[in-house]
């Protein structure tokens, strides 16, 4: 057994304060293809020089320590599959505001904030206050209690399609419940999702998460289940095919950015058509707002692109940093959930459900806090200004370094590829560059390159969460323009290890 001592305590900066960063680890959706690539850096450069890989490996002891003690427990050593990072994931102590720190002392400015669940950063003042109140009064309090009706008041003030809320515990609970609902509303069996769209991991949305799009099902889920979901391209003429050729049809769930929050954008006027099939065909649309719920607008993608859908699944910044999901709607729909005096009908009809951490008072408290902020401070608009500094300074700087790759996104979400020729980069707020959904899906067609991009960013104290940064409102001007600078050391390093050529 490996014993690990504390490492000496760093002071992290706290919300706003301006700090130089070090180091950090990046989680890449590559590994699995780079793993046993042989690594080019320590021949290529002076050994006096490490390797991008010995460079990480050397600053990260005590995290190489944690990870063969996790190996023994833990499947991989991780507890989540975008968490697996080759050669082992840095583990993380504490973080404060947009920072964080590993265990090696390494401070990091964090862009994977809580996978997209802290648009306010880490530890904002009011939602930990929230939390502390809450903790000496109850964890759980075996029933009904207040703070969740404020929580589904504030849902539903914020939503414009939202009349009627039912807590979750998790994203995948979300729809999983939603795609119930739909089910049981139109006595329909099937689902229709889109190419890459991620709705969690449960066995109605596992298909067609990730390129090749195949039709095939993932092990475990039975062959029967799987063809219950269809998926077509985000190609409004599929849709509208899958929707004519198959009247079992009973929803059609997607994400309203497009695939991996706007790493692959929808189409203009894809909603709007989408809208409009799904109801002249008597199905469902479900918007999967569990990522852009309160970040692309207070009221969601819903709002800002002015579409309602028949049902919401929210999570993330929904808990304010805790673990929470929900399903929201029209009384229409919801009230599938709801016991009658008709004993017939609710066995019939009625929708189950249970969940013993339902609208826990935690999450509650953290829930409530966090989405008045949103409502007063508008937050999102704060993360959007600093993402889109960060997409246009990349692009500027990919331009004068003639390096092909680019940034792109949209609200508070960049995304970065380096390795191909992307033709429209010359418009430096990129919402969609000229390349394959393929490519953009997985974040470059190069994954040995999007790793080791991944492991150098960290070397330069910059944590990015599969190929994308993740901004808050608690980030500010100088983290994202010290990550440019970063960014642009990383460039330098790959071409200096032979990994990227100029055009
Ligand atoms: C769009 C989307 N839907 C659903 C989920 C699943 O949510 P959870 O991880 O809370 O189960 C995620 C998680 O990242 C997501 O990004």
């Amino acid at each position: 057994m490996v014993t690990v001592t504390s490492p000496p305590r760093v002071h992290l900066p706290r919300k706003h304060e301006p700090r130089m960063v070090s180091w950090c680890p990046v989680t890449t959706a590559c590994q699995a293809s780079s793993a046993g690539a042989p690594l080019k850096g320590s021949t290529t450069l002076a050994t006096s020089t490490p390797s991008i890989v010995e460079e990480y490996t050397r600053k990260r002891p005590r995290s190489a320590e944690l990870h063969a003690r996790a190996s023994r427990v833990l499947p991989n050593g991780v507890t989540h599959d975008k968490r697996w990072l080759k050669p082992y994931p840095a583990y993380i102590t504490e973080a404060h505001g947009g920072y964080k720190q590993d265990v090696d002392g390494n401070e990091l400015i964090d862009f994977v904030m809580g996978h997209g669940a802290l648009l306010l950063g880490h530890g904002h003042p009011a939602v930990t206050q929230a939390v502390a109140r809450q903790v000496p009064v109850g964890s759980h309090l075996g029933g009904s209690h207040e703070l969740e009706i404020e929580w589904a008041e504030a849902v539903a003030r914020l939503m414009p399609s939202v009349e009627k809320v039912r807590f979750t515990s998790s994203g995948t609970e979300a729809t999983q419940m939603a795609i119930r609902l739909a089910r049981a509303h139109t006595s329909r069996p099937k689902l229709l999702k889109l190419h890459g769209h991620f709705h969690g991991w449960h066995d109605a949305v596992t298909k067609a998460q990730s390129p090749p799009y195949d039709g095939r099902s993932v092990p475990g889920v039975p062959k029967p289940v799987s063809d219950q979901t269809l998926s077509v391209p985000a190609d409004i003429r599929a849709v509208e095919d899958a929707l004519q050729r198959d009247p079992e049809i009973a929803a059609l769930i997607l994400e309203p950015s497009g695939a991996g929050y706007a790493a692959v954008p929808l189409p203009e006027g894809f909603l709007a058509a989408a809208r409009e099939l799904t109801s002249g065909h008597g199905a469902l649309l479900l918007f999967d707002e569990v990522v852009t719920g309160f970040r692309w607008a207070p009221g969601g993608a819903q709002e800002r692109f002015g579409i309602r859908p028949d049902l919401t699944m929210l999570a993330k910044i929904l808990a304010g940093g805790l673990s929470g999901g929900a399903v929201a709607g029209p009384n229409t729909v919801m009230d599938l959930l709801e016991h009658t005096e008709d004993a017939t009908r609710d066995a019939d009809r009625r929708v189950v459900h249970q969940g013993t951490f339902n609208a826990n008072p935690l999450s509650a408290a953290a829930g409530v806090a966090c989405l008045r902020v949103v409502t007063n401070e508008a937050p999102g608009t704060i993360a959007h200004g600093l993402a889109l500094r960060l997409r246009i300074g990349i692009n500027k700087r990919l331009e004068r370094l003639s390096v092909p790759g680019c940034a792109w996104g949209d609200s508070s979400i960049c995304h970065v590829l380096l390795g191909d020729e992307v033709s429209n980069r010359t418009t430096r707020d990129l919402l969609r560059p000229d390349l394959p959904p393929e490519v953009l899906k997985t974040k470059g067609s190069n994954r040995r390159l999007a790793w080791l991009l991944g492991l150098a960013m960290s070397n330069e104290g910059v944590d990015l969460f599969a190929g994308s940064a993740i901004v808050s409102a608690a980030h500010t001007v100088q983290d994202i323009d010290r990550t440019l600078d970063a960014f642009e050391r990383c460039v330098h390093r790959l071409q200096a290890e032979g990994e990227v050529r100029e055009r």
